[in-house]
């Protein structure tokens, strides 16, 4: 693997490939070793032109119990802020030594700009770009289902018959579109579940079915229900009218967590709107995966990065 960049890219052998490796990841850590010495001379740039939390941390600690070298770009506080081209950003790190470059930016089809362009030859990880991506997020996902459902002897295992319903704002959601690829890929059925005005202009060809009705979605009892971030910052009033509103008719309130059943699992890939879209009963329950995933995503992206930058780079 010389890149990744989208989940629509990854095969089924490749996806569950890359769900072993975290696996091995993962029993290294249970096994409190501290570090491995396999990505150690190797250095990997985290390069954030938008803000995280998670993926930027995780990918620090992922790159640092590989043993490389981890240097954080911001885009607040650098020379993007003078006005300085990604180009010239990417020379910058090609000149000081970077062996991966983990980006997230607001523009989608950045980090495929960066891998094809020549400016840097580096491994490159799609770190969530616009509305586009966020491959990384879909993989962890995938981890965390094939765990809950398959616990110690997940390897191998693909999704095949999950049913995931993904619920709220499909249309600014990078978490939405690489789930959709992957969990197909993964022999899983999607269902989205939206407002009609958060739903994408074009979903043909997109392999999965759309719903407007949260209550008849739980009445299905998916075996996950996957709750999306409302993206305030990037709608504008016409989109996204009144919270009070949103909540009622596409929440995962109290009342609707409580009809779920009591093998569905409930996600949210962070950071989440209490109150918003999912309640804190929900998110804080037994059936809540968000600080698994959070725990699961640095397993995931060693195995990216090792997947990258590791010797076994053609063969992954
Ligand atoms: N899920 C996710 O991408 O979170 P951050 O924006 O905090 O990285």
């Amino acid at each position: 693997m010389r890149h990744l960049l989208s989940t629509k890219d990854l095969s089924r052998d490749a996806a569950i490939r890359l769900l072993d490796v975290a696996e091995d990841m993962s029993d290294v850590a249970t096994r409190e070793v501290k570090k491995l010495p396999t990505l150690r001379g190797k250095t990997v740039v985290n390069l954030f032109f938008e803000d995280s939390t998670r993926t930027r941390i995780s990918f620090e600690a992922a790159a640092k119990r590989l043993s490389a070298d981890v240097i954080n770009f911001s885009a607040k506080g650098s020379s993007v802020s003078k006005g300085e081209s990604l180009k010239d950003t990417a020379q910058t790190l090609a000149e000081i030594g970077a062996d991966g470059v983990v980006i997230r930016h607001p523009a989608s089809g950045a980090p495929a700009v960066l891998a094809s362009s020549g400016w840097i030859d580096a491994g490159i990880i799609n770190a969530g770009d616009g509305t586009h991506e966020h491959p990384t997020q879909a993989l962890l996902d995938a981890f965390t289902i094939r765990r809950r459902l398959h616990g110690s002897a997940s390897r191998g295992k693909s999704l095949d018959g999950v049913r995931v319903a993904i619920v709220g704002d499909i249309l600014h959601s990078r978490v939405a579109r690489s789930n959709l690829w992957l969990l197909n890929t993964l022999g899983a059925e999607v269902t989205f579940v939206s407002p009609p005005t958060l739903v994408p202009a074009d979903v043909s060809g997109w392999p999965a079915t759309f719903g407007f009705d949260l209550d008849a979605a739980i009445d299905t009892q998916p075996d996950v229900v996957m709750m999306l971030r409302i993206q305030a910052e990037r709608m504008s009033a016409a989109f996204f009218p009144n919270s009070r509103e949103y909540s009622r008719a596409w929440g995962l309130t109290d009342a609707r967590f409580d009809r779920l059943g009591p093998v569905s699992i409930v996600m949210h890939p962070g950071p989440m709107n209490r109150g918003l879209e999912i309640s804190s009963a929900a998110a804080d329950s037994a059936r809540s995966t968000v600080r698994e995933q959070v725990a699961n995503g640095v397993s995931v992206r060693m195995a990216a990065l090792y997947l990258l930058l590791s010797g076994d780079r053609e063969n992954a």
